[in-house]
């Protein structure tokens, strides 16, 4: 938090934002679905592939603010299983942005501490963009700041079906199948995001009220914040914004009292 103070200009509207959060109720995890590139684009009456490039300047400014404020973890979704859909060249296009940004943004990210992480089918990506992402990631592996997840050619519903293929498939190997009994943390235990605390802030720009596939396990108690700015629109200030917001949500989490987690909420399970 200290971080973040310190680039922003006194008396400046960010400032002023940034002095009214708590630092002590920050989200551990934020969550954005970066929606609107292609509106982006055409209202400036240019290619879709416009929108998706300007996208990168909201990732580093996103990335580097979440790092300032010391969060824990942001998982940005970059492409999902269902954006195949759309046209080669446009998918070219990503592929293309998404290894740019890793060369552009490596350095950057080693500068503020970030551990990168990849969240997805990765075996779907084309061999290069696979190497290069692999690449990326395990030169961060011992950094330990900001997690950063890219989620890229994911799906929540494809998550959960490999989580579960892997655990019948640890327990065939196993032997024990037969007693197989599943329950909320080996589900949990075998997403992708393994081991990193789920979203407490959900945020959609671009106006859509939809979670198309994203998180659908981690999301279960996720504040949600949806803004009309598109994406390669969003900056520090509209992250701020989210958070300011965040801050005054009850969350209760099926209780009648705010601020009781989750788990606590949970009964003792069954066996
Ligand atoms: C989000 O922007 C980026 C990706 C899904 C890869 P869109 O490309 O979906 O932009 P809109 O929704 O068409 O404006
Ligand atoms: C969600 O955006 C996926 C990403 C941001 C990567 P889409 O633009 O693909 O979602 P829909 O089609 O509007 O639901
Ligand atoms: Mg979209």
């Amino acid at each position: 938090m200290k971080a973040l103070l310190e680039v922003l200009a006194p008396g400046s509207e960010e400032r002023t934002l940034a002095g009214a959060i708590d630092p002590k109720r920050l989200p551990a995890h934020v969550a954005i679905i970066m929606d609107g590139n292609g509106r982006w684009a055409k209202r400036r009456n240019l290619p879709r592939a416009a929108g998706h490039k300007a996208g990168i300047d909201a990732v580093r400014e996103t990335v580097e603010t979440c790092a300032r404020l010391g969060l824990k973890a942001l998982t940005l979704y970059a492409f999902s299983v269902e954006n195949w859909k759309r046209p080669r060249t446009e998918v070219d296009t990503l592929w293309r942005l998404l290894r740019i940004y890793l060369r552009r943004e490596l350095p950057v990210l080693l500068k503020h501490n970030v551990r990168l992480s990849a969240i997805g089918r990765l075996g779907g990506l084309p061999d290069s963009v696979r190497q290069e992402l692999l690449a990326a990631v395990e030169s961060t592996a011992a950094k330990t700041g900001l997690r950063v997840n890219l989620a890229i050619n994911y799906g929540g519903r494809a998550e959960l079906v490999d989580a579960v293929n892997a655990l019948l498939a640890e327990a065939r190997a196993a032997g024990t199948l037969g007693s197989l009994c599943l329950d909320e943390d080996l589900i949990a235990s075998h997403l992708y995001t393994a081991g990193v605390p789920d979203p407490d802030l959900l945020i959609r720009t671009s106006g859509e009220m939809r979670v198309s596939n994203f998180l659908l396990w981690q999301i279960a108690y996720a504040e949600i914040y949806v803004t009309d700015t598109l994406w390669p629109d969003f900056r520090r200030i509209d992250l701020l914004r989210a958070i300011l917001d965040y801050q005054k949500r009850d969350r209760r989490f099926g209780g009648i009292k705010a601020g009781a987690g989750l788990k606590a909420a949970l009964p003792v399970a069954q066996p």
